[in-house]
Parts: C-alpha cells; sequence; structure tokens
C-alpha cells in the first residue's frame, strides 16, 4: 500500500493527555490506556480511527461505557460522541516473542522498546501519526528494579515508578526500558542554572564502558546552549545501551535508547573511530530534543525537516571539537560511498520523497546525508549570520509544532527575504546533479563556464536546474592566492562567470570544502592544486583525483601508477606541518566501490577483481617507492602518552595505519605483529589484526584474540567483521560460510548478522565474485531473517541496489537472487517494496 505526501489529512480529534499503565511479563505485557480525546477543530472530518498492530484487546470503553470497536489488521474504528471524551483501552502484547524490535521487545533479559517510526501501535490503539502530540504520564509495573520512561521521575516504590512528561510529543518518542541496569552518573547545570541529572544505564559489567559517553553527552548540552542557544528542558536525561538494535540510536524524550554499539566505549575494546563516532551519535540524540522533539514533524514525507538539520548539527559539533577538515573529508567520503549510489540508482528518493510504502526503509543517506547537505548548502547562500538569525525564527516560531519543510524553508524567506521556489528543488528531485567546467582565459579575463545536468531517476524524466552554490578561489602561477574563495550561484543550466584584471591565467580550485553534493567535471591542473590550495578539501581532492584517475589508467589502459602524483604526495606526506589524520586521508585510496563508480562514468563495465588487482598494485608501488620513508614516518605517529580518544592522538594512529598497511607488503608483517602483540588499545590491536590477515599470517593472532575477547559482544562483532573485510575476494567468502557456522554467530543480532554480512556486501570485489556464491550467501540469509527482522533485512537488500552497472553475467546471477527473495513465503512488506524497487530498475 503507498502513501502519498498529496494526500495529508489532519487527524479529527486532539489529545488532552494520556494514561498509560504497563503490567509488565515478557509473555503477556498488559497496557492498559486512558486518553482524553476532543475534537481537532482544523481537521476536515471527526473520523475516529486507532491504529494497532499484533494487539490483542481486553476491553475498551468510552466515557466508563465498554463499547466493541471494528478490528482490523491496521487497527480500529469505533462510533464515537461529537464532543470530547475518555477512552480506555486494555490490551495484552508478548515483548520476548517480538523479534522485529520495534514496539516493545526484550533485549539480553530487559525490556525495551523503538517506537519510530510506526512502532508504538505495537503497544497499544493509539493515533500513530507524529502530528498528534500529547503528554504523557507512564506508570511502569514490573519486577525489575529500574522501571523507566519518558519525562520526570513522579514516584517510585518496590515494583512501580511513574513517569510524567510535561511535553507534548508524538508516540514515536515514547520510550520505555525496564530491566536489572546499573547506572553511570552524571550532572549538567544548564545556562540558566537549572541542575540535570544525567545517566547512562547499562547491564552490569558494563559501567567502566560509560565514562566517555557522559563526557560527550555533557559537551554536546554545553555545545547546544553556546552555538544554538538551546538549553535542556527537563530534570533528567536518561540514556540506556541496548544490545538488540535496528539502528544506531533513538532521540526519545528525555530516554534515549542506543545500540550498545554506539555509547559503550573503552580504549581496550573501542577503536578510534568507534569513539568519535559515539560522541557524534549521543551529540545527534541529543541535538534531536530541540530539532525533532521540541519541533517535530507533520507526517514521516517530512523526516529530513529532523534527520537533515540534526545530522548537520552534529557535523557542526564533530568539526568544533575535532578538525573541520578532517571532519569534511571524511562526510564526503561517506557520502560518495553511500548517498551517491542510492541516489544514482533504482532506490534512488527525494531528500522529501512524495511516496513511500514502508517508511522504515526511508531512513537512508539521503534523507540523513544529504538533507544535512543541504542545510550546509542553504546556509552557504545566506551566510553565517542570517543561518543563525533564521534557526531563532524557527525555534521561536515553530515550538511545539510539527512542522513542515515549507515552514524550514519560510523562515529563511521571511528572515533574508530570499526567494526559495528554486532552492526548494533540492528537496524535491532526486539524482546526483553532473556539474562540468570550463575554462576560458582572454585579455586578463578568467572566465568560467558551468554547466549542471541530473539526470532522470525512478518517476522522475526531466529535472530542472538547481540553485548549485559553488565555492571557487582563484591561485596564482605561483601559488599565492589572488582570488580567495567567492560564491558562485549556478542557478541555470549554463552559466558564466568572469574575473578580470589578473595578471596571469590563474589555476581555478572549484568546489572548495564540497560547497554542494554533486559529481563535478573539471580538466584542472591536480598535481598544483595538490601543492597549493589553501583549501584543505581542495587539496585533499586534487590528491583523491589523480588517485581516481591513475587507478583508471591502470585498469583501462593498463598503465603503470602515476608516478608524478606519487612525488606530489609524498612531499605533502613529508610535511609535519600538516595534521597526521589529514595526511593519512591523503593517503587513503578510494573505495573499490567509489572506483566502480568512476568507470561507470567513464563508460567502462567495472570489473571488480579488475579493480581488485590494480589497488593492490598501486598499494605495492607505494610501499616498493616508499620503503625508505615508512620507517621515518611511522615514527611520527608513535603515541607515548597515556591513551585519549582525542583527535591528536587518533589522527596520529590514523596514520599509523595507514603506514602498517604498506609496511606490511615488505615486511611479510612483522610490524603488524609486533604491533600486534604489544597493543594495549583496540586501535592498535585491531589495525595490527587486520595486517596480519592481509598479509596471509592472521591466523595465530586471530584464535589469541578470539581467547582475549570472547566474553565481548561489541569486540566479537569486529572479530566476526574483520575477517571478512581483511580477506582477499574468494577467502571472504570462504570466510564468512565458515563464520556463520561459528557458535558465537548470534543472526538474530543484528549487529553480529552485520557483522558478517555487512562486512562482505562492503568487500566489493567479494561481494561481486564471479562465482555468485556471495550474492547466494547473502540472499540464503535475507530470506531466514526476514521472518524475524524485515526491518533489518530490508536495509541490507540494498546491497544489490548498483547490480545494473555490472556485465551481464553478474546481472543474471543477482537477479536470480532477486527474484528467489520475491518468491518467499510472506515475505515482509519492508522487503518485498526494497526488493521490488531495486528489480525495476
Ligand atoms: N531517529 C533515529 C535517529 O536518527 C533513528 C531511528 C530510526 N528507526 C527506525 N526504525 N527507522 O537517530
Ligand atoms: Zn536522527
Amino acid at each position: 500500500q503507498t502513501i502519498f505526501l498529496k494526500d495529508y489529512a489532519a487527524f479529527g480529534w486532539r489529545i488532552e493527555d494520556v494514561h498509560l499503565t504497563f503490567h509488565l511479563s515478557g509473555g503477556a505485557t498488559r497496557v492498559v490506556s486512558r486518553i482524553h480525546f476532543a475534537p481537532n477543530p482544523d481537521a476536515p472530518e471527526q473520523a475516529f480511527f486507532l491504529h494497532g498492530e499484533q494487539l490483542k484487546l481486553i476491553r475498551a470503553s468510552i466515557d466508563g461505557n465498554a463499547v466493541s470497536p471494528e478490528l482490523s489488521e491496521q487497527g480500529l474504528t469505533c462510533d464515537v460522541p461529537s464532543g470530547p471524551f475518555l477512552w480506555e483501552s486494555e490490551v495484552e502484547i508478548a515483548p520476548d516473542s517480538n523479534t522485529a524490535l520495534e514496539g516493545l521487545y526484550m533485549s539480553g533479559g530487559m525490556y525495551c522498546t523503538q517506537c519510530e517510526a510506526e512502532g508504538f501501535r505495537k503497544i497499544t490503539y493509539y493515533p500513530d501519526r507524529p502530528d498528534v502530540m500529547a503528554v504523557f504520564t507512564v506508570r511502569v509495573e514490573g519486577d525489575m528494579p529500574v522501571l523507566l520512561s519518558n519525562g520526570n521521575l513522579k514516584g517510585n516504590g518496590d515494583g512501580w515508578a511513574e513517569w510524567h512528561d510535561p511535553w507534548p510529543k508524538p508516540a514515536y518518542l515514547f520510550a520505555l526500558v525496564a530491566g536489572d541496569l546499573v547506572n553511570f552518573p552524571g550532572a549538567f547545570k544548564t545556562m540558566s542554572g537549572k541542575d540535570v541529572a544525567l545517566n547512562i544505564w547499562v547491564r552490569p559489567g558494563d559501567e567502566g564502558k560509560c565514562a566517555f559517553g557522559m563526557e560527550a553527552l555533557i559537551a554536546s548540552m554545553k555545545w547546544d546552549e553556546e552555538v544554538y542557544g538551546r538549553e535542556y528542558d527537563l530534570e533528567i536525561f536518561n540514556i540506556v545501551a541496548v544490545d538488540d538494535f535496528n539502528m544506531g540510536a533513538m532521540e526519545n524524550k528525555g530516554l534515549n535508547v542506543f545500540n550498545s554499539s554506539c555509547v559503550l566505549a573503552s580504549p581496550e575494546t573501542s577503536t578510534d573511530s568507534n569513539f568519535e563516532r559515539i560522541e557524534a551519535i549521543i551529540a545527534h540524540e541529543y541535538f534531536h530534543n530541540w530539532t525533532g522533539n521540541r519541533i517535530t514533524c507533520r507526517d514521516w514525507f517530512q523526516l529530513c525537516l529532523k534527520e537533515g538539520l540534526t545530522v548537520f548539527r552534529d557535523g557542526q559539533f564533530t568539526s568544533d571539537v575535532r578538525s573541520a577538515p578532517v571532519k569534511r573529508i571524511e562526510d564526503v567520503i561517506q557520502l560518495r560511498a553511500r548517498q551517491f549510489p542510492e541516489d544514482q540508482g533504482p532506490l534512488a528518493h527525494p531528500v522529501r520523497p512524495e511516496s513511500f510504502q514502508e517508511i522504515n526503509n526511508f531512513y537512508t543517506a539521503t534523507i540523513y546525508e544529504k538533507g544535512a547537505e543541504v542545510i550546509g548548502m542553504l546556509k552557504t547562500l545566506v551566510g553565517d549570520d542570517a543561518y543563525a538569525k533564521a534557526v531563532d525564527l524557527y525555534f521561536d516560531r515553530h515550538d511545539g509544532d510539527a512542522a513542515t519543510i515549507e515552514d524550514w524553508l519560510k523562515v529563511f524567506e521571511d528572515s533574508t527575504g530570499r526567494d526559495l521556489t528554486q532552492f526548494k528543488r533540492w528537496y524535491a528531485q532526486a539524482g546526483t546533479p553532473f556539474v562540468t567546467v570550463e575554462e576560458a582565459w582572454e585579455d586578463g579575463t578568467f572566465t568560467l563556464t558551468l554547466r549542471q545536468h541530473t539526470p532522470p531517476s525512478p518517476g522522475q524524466d526531466v529535472k530542472k536546474p538547481y540553485v548549485i552554490p559553488v565555492a571557487v578561489g582563484l591561485i596564482g602561477p605561483n601559488g599565492n592566492e589572488v582570488l580567495e574563495t567567492q560564491i558562485l550561484e549556478l542557478a541555470d543550466a549554463e552559466q558564466s562567470f568572469d574575473f578580470s584584471g589578473l595578471a596571469a591565467r590563474p589555476v581555478a580550485s572549484v568546489l572548495r570544502g564540497f560547497s554542494a553534493p554533486v559529481v563535478l567535471t573539471h580538466d584542472v591542473d591536480r598535481a598544483f592544486l595538490l601543492a597549493h590550495d589553501s583549501d584543505p578539501f581542495n587539496r585533499w581532492e586534487a590528491s583523491r583525483g589523480l588517485a581516481r584517475d591513475c587507478l583508471l589508467a591502470m585498469i583501462r589502459d593498463g598503465a603503470a601508477p602515476d608516478a608524478a602524483w606519487l612525488d606530489g604526495l609524498e612531499k605533502v606526506l613529508r610535511d609535519d606541518t600538516l595534521d597526521p589524520a589529514y595526511r593519512a586521508l591523503m593517503l587513503e585510496a578510494p573505495s573499490a566501490a567509489e572506483m566502480a563508480q568512476v568507470l561507470h562514468e567513464n563508460g567502462v563495465i567495472p570489473d571488480p577483481q579488475a579493480i581488485w588487482d590494480a589497488m593492490d598494485t598501486l598499494a605495492q608501488a607505494m610501499a616498493d617507492r616508499w620503503a625508505g620513508f615508512l620507517p621515518e614516518l611511522a615514527e611520527q605517529t608513535k603515541v607515548t602518552a597515556a591513551y585519549k580518544p582525542d583527535a591528536e592522538q587518533a589522527g596520529k594512529r590514523f596514520l599509523g595505519g595507514a603506514v602498517l598497511a604498506l609496511t606490511r607488503r615488505l615486511d611479510g608483517g612483522a610490524a603488524a605483529l609486533a604491533q600486534f602483540e604489544t597493543a594495549d588499545n583496540m586501535t592498535l590491536q585491531l589495525v595490527a589484526l587486520g595486517n596480519l590477515l592481509r598479509a596471509g599470517v592472521g591466523d595465530a593472532a586471530l584464535s589469541a584474540f578470539y581467547g582475549q575477547w570472547k566474553d565481548d559482544r561489541l569486540v566479537m562483532d569486529k572479530w566476526f567483521g574483520l575477517q571478512v573485510s581483511a580477506s582477499a575476494p574468494k577467502d571472504a567468502i570462504d570466510r564468512a560460510e565458515a563464520l556463520v557456522q561459528h557458535e558465537a554467530f548470534d543472526w538474530q543480532n543484528p549487529n553480529r548478522f552485520r557483522a558478517v554480512f555487512g562486512a562482505l556486501s562492503m568487500h566489493h570485489a567479494a561481494f561481486h565474485h564471479v562465482s555468485g556464491r556471495a550474492y547466494a550467501l547473502l540472499t540464503d540469509w535475507l530470506i531466514k531473517l526476514d521472518d524475524k527482522n524485515p526491518q533489518t533485512t530490508a536495509r541490507m537488500c540494498s546491497a544489490f541496489q548498483t547490480w545494473r552497472r555490472y556485465d551481464a553475467d553478474r546481472q543474471t546471477l543477482i537477479e536470480a537472487q532477486l527474484q528467489r527473495i520475491m518468491a518467499k513465503p510472506n515475505l515482509s512488506p519492508d522487503t518485498n517494496e526494497m526488493v521490488s524497487r531495486i528489480l525495476a530498475s
């Protein structure tokens, strides 16, 4: 069943208050609700429909009189009075057989909930739509020591607790957690002097992994006050770690629930990137308190209103507390790896979709990451001050609202006077724009001609031009900046921009800071930009472009690695005034998937094995060429101080890892072994293990690692994933086949499932192995998982989204697997939607 944005209609009823009582029991939890409804004067009609799925209705009444509503798979309808009334119901649910991890379910012996997007309807009958906001009072009864819900604690005793959330909220922000939990406490004083109690709740034994998350939470609270003027609004803020979770984390009001992999951290068990990610996700969920909770979405088509903005805000936070250029480069790498393939394939959809079948399938890189890019462009176009004013107006005007993209754009129009009609196409049109640059030079005038073109996407054959902010700087022949960064607004299909009064023809640095999410084609002296660009992003991009060209020439024309580029790169690597993390990013090759995309753009059908071979040859050439230099570089990456997960130390270890990856090609893994044996933190240990595996000498270390960490679920996820990701293509499939038979392979745990199958589908040459074995293996397990957990199954189907790029044989193999999924009896609507869209291309 497809739902359309254009069909939006307000619900016929407002809710004055909600009282819920939970009598917890694994097999038969009773949920009693008391809800005061009143007619909504803004609604077209007063039809009374409550969502409800997989509920056993025990009783229902209106104003104290029993009623017999009409029940369906989706919910209930009932004759109701024309004026205000009290609705009461009691339902029974079975959390311990809820394997979909949506609604109320059990994870490791504790009760927890996940209601976004439409999980609340699996808890009780309710208008489960984000534009129905209400004040909740929740009583939890159960023989568990810790009983949590949203808002402030009103009272508790043996076997019960009562919570009241004074802020009206939609049902998707409801949460309940109960279990044998321990808390890691903290405290925060808000800018107006209010005390907030902070807690991270974990299972006993995990208390030692909470300190970093707590610091990150406090830093986020402070940052949102200082940068956005946003203060926290309850007496308490709770975070809970759960092991079984479909996504990263959830911003439930006052009670954020986290996938344990996104909050628990310790130096011994977590890598530097884990720490950085945890910090960002804690910030993200916290920032949702204003962008998502206080101002929520009118309907799920507006998902990017909260997600794009909140990703943008967490990115600003990370840039502030770490390195802004490094963060930007990492984001663009991710955008190209995850969002571009989506935007250029069968799953392409606008940042604000116009229709969907299953909203859970739209928690995508497009909504989140492209959604954040759109906000970044808006900020670039209006400027920092105007952005700040507009956002203040947004908070003033819409606090307490369920808002839309129109509301968001209107505050910018009202506060800047700018017409954003054309800009709005970024929300409405899918697909990555392609921008080409042409240069001309005459009589001291330099002209840039920019053209944009966006290919068709499913359901959108013709695209209109976007407003694209293109940041440009000009560099003189001796390397100095002759024109500082300016924002060119490309709004037509083709536009020219003149720069006059120049003494000599400059070199143009275009799309600085990656000022728009586009694919840029610009025939420019990249080696010159690599040496001289003052914009750190474009300096990196110059090298990345040279790397792509080099690999393209190697794959397509059998060329040798580009010695001139490697010379230029070496100069950068030798510059020890540059941040080690930045140099490590310079050294990192484009991913195989990115190369497949580049080949495709150049009209070459990508051969995954050929990409693998070329990347191997290139890395070996780097290692051989820098045999004398690598030990010197390695020396600079040594950290003598006690482990800290901050940007400075992490950057050194990142560069150290890149150096080790080359060194193991020269010493057969000797340095990696030494590092493995002496490592006192997971970053060094895991990098060493990966390199031992890649050198083909990792089996002893692998079992030592298993012996050391077999009782730590999060570290075991790494053990599972690394064996696949650090193996040669065919070996990776063999490993995956063996791992799914391992006694510790708990396939119903999403983290463990993704550890193996995420690694397999991201190992480009293994996944696309000519035998088709990886396609078949993934499909076997997707079919198995679909009965238990449709959401995670559906998400993982996107591994097949680029299938039309490959040769006819591979397409035939993939199509057969997709058909096999479609033929599965009782295929979930989630998976059905994903596979149908992929097959339709
Ligand atoms: N709002 C959450 C976040 O951005 C994501 C929750 C998504 N859940 C889902 N079932 N689709 O952190
Ligand atoms: Zn979010």
